[in-house]
Order: C-alpha cells, then sequence, then structure tokens
C-alpha cells in the first residue's frame, strides 16, 4: 500500500548544521509532521563557492530527499535560496520548494520601526542581492545595509557561539554599522540559517535595542500555511519522525548538531550518505 501524501516527510536540506535552526522551528510549529533533514558537510561552506556550484550542489541535495519521497521541500539555507529557488522549483515541479529568504525578509520588515535593517549572511548570498532585493519588494522605503561575514559559519560548525574571541569577531564584521550613530539600524536580519547560535555574542556587539531577527519561525510559518492551504497537514497523532541525513562524518554532526538542535543527538542517529 503506498503510503497517503500527507504523512510523507518534508524534506530540509543546509550545506551543514545551519538548517537545523529551520527544521527546529518546524518541528515546533507542526510537532506532528515528518522530518526528514540533510546536511551536506563534505561540501560545506555553500556561501563562499560561485552560483553554478552552488546550483549543482543544492539539486544533488534536493534530488536525494526527493528521492526517498517528500511532500514539500524547504531550502532551510540563504545560499542555496539565493543561488537556486528557481532552479529546484523548475527541477522538482509539481512538488513544492520553499526558501528561507522571503519569509526572513518578511520577519525583518515587520521587526523594523525606523525602516533602516542590516543583513548579514554569506559572500554569496549578500553578492546575489536576493534579501536586498525581497525587502524592498515587500517595502521600498527600507534602506538596507548589506554585509558578508564569511567567519561566522566556520566559528558556528566549530560550535564557538560565546565568548571573547566570538564577540572579536563579531565586533570586526558589524563595530562600524552598530555605533550608535542616529541613523543606525534598529534590525539586525541574520541571513544565515547558522547565525542564530550566535544571537547572544551579536546582541553584545549589536546593543539591547537592536532587534535580531532570523528567518526560521517564519520558515515554519509560511510552510504551515501551504500545507493547510493544500490539505497536506499530517493528521497522524503524536509526534513526527525527525531523520538526520550527512554527508560526512556522523560523528561531528552529532556533536555539533546538537548544539543546534537542542537535544542531544549520538552517531547512531545520522544516516551517511552519498550525493
Ligand atoms: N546556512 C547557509 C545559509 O543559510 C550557509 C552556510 C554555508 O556557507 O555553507 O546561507
Amino acid at each position: 500500500m503506498t503510503q497517503p501524501q500527507c504523512t510523507l516527510p518534508i524534506g530540509i536540506f543546509d550545506s551543514g548544521m545551519g538548517g537545523i535552526t529551520v527544521l527546529k522551528a518546524l518541528a515546533d510549529t507542526l510537532p506532528q509532521e515528518n522530518l526528514l533533514y540533510l546536511g551536506d558537510t563534505a561540501r560545506l561552506p555553500y556561501g563562499t563557492k560561485s552560483n553554478d556550484t552552488i546550483g549543482r550542489y543544492s539539486r544533488q541535495a534536493a534530488g536525494k530527499l526527493v528521492e526517498r519521497g517528500i511532500k514539500m521541500l524547504v531550502i532551510a539555507c540563504n545560499t542555496a535560496t539565493s543561488a537556486a529557488l528557481p532552479l529546484l522549483q523548475k527541477a522538482f515541479s509539481p512538488l513544492p520548494v520553499l526558501g528561507v529568504i522571503e519569509p526572513g525578509a518578511h520577519a525583518a520588515t515587520a521587526a523594523t520601526r525606523s525602516g533602516s535593517i542590516a543583513v548579514i549572511a554569506t559572500e554569496a548570498t549578500i553578492q546575489g542581492g536576493a534579501y536586498q532585493k525581497a525587502i524592498h519588494t515587500i517595502n521600498p522605503a527600507c534602506v538596507v545595509t548589506a554585509r558578508p561575514c564569511t567567519l561566522f559559519v566556520p566559528l558556528c560548525e566549530e560550535g564557538w557561539t560565546e565568548g571573547p574571541i566570538v564577540e572579536a569577531v563579531c565586533q570586526r564584521y558589524l563595530g562600524d554599522i552598530f555605533c550608535n550613530k542616529p541613523d543606525s539600524p534598529d534590525t539586525l536580519m541574520l541571513g544565515c540559517t547558522h547565525y542564530p547560535v550566535l544571537k547572544q555574542a551579536l546582541q553584545q556587539v549589536v546593543g539591547q535595542n537592536v532587534a535580531i531577527v532570523d528567518s526560521a519561525a517564519s520558515t515554519a510559518e509560511a510552510v504551515a500555511q501551504w500545507l493547510a492551504k493544500h490539505k497536506l497537514l499530517c493528521t497522524a497523532q503524536g509526534e513526527g519522525t525527525r531523520h538526520f541525513l550527512t554527508t560526512d562524518n556522523p560523528a561531528r554532526f552529532a556533536r555539533t548538531g546538537s548544539l543546534f538542535w537542542g537535544k542531544h543527538l549520538e552517531a547512531e542517529d545520522i544516516e551517511l550518505i552519498d550525493l
């Protein structure tokens, strides 16, 4: 008997652990859904690579999830969303494919009072300009300051999320933007799914009056709305399954993944795959 479509998992991928921040928001918003996560750690980072390479890697990662049977694909990576959203929507049509940039832009425009927003992300995301465009589509009056923060992803993947070294790196990237000038941004958009684990350190640097937003909760909300509208919400009782795939080193994935997931993961919980 074939599995009813609503009980198929939602497929979620990122280059590494960052997308677990989105997975967590999905598990909180839609606990009954089955979730299948792939972290392409063998090829991380995506954010310093060319759009062609990011597109190719994203297609392969998404293809692996599609092969297993999913009812929706969530690109839990801003870099892959920026470089490959239309490509994946076309390649896997009619499967619904959602990215994190539009929901993130909605969260940022809802949070700002002054209209001045700083977006931090990987080099590829900032160069692609997708956040700047998405924010201006929602509110053309917003002023957007965009800054790549390349060292943040390796820090997060190493599990370094607080302390003087992390704060010094945050200060180096953001000190000149948030320096108490009257026109300093009042909102910091975390345009990379890794960055939420740095929130405390970032708040120290940008000040308590700056709102720090990410795309996890608004993406989970967009997924919930889409599934409800298309009558594809999982109706099974109880908590859904959470299954993790990685392309390299399950023990390392379990160690750092636990930090992002907020729950203990064992290497045995992580399935090693090849793309
Ligand atoms: N988590 C990814 C993002 O949201 C970036 C990580 C990477 O550079 O691979 O952009």
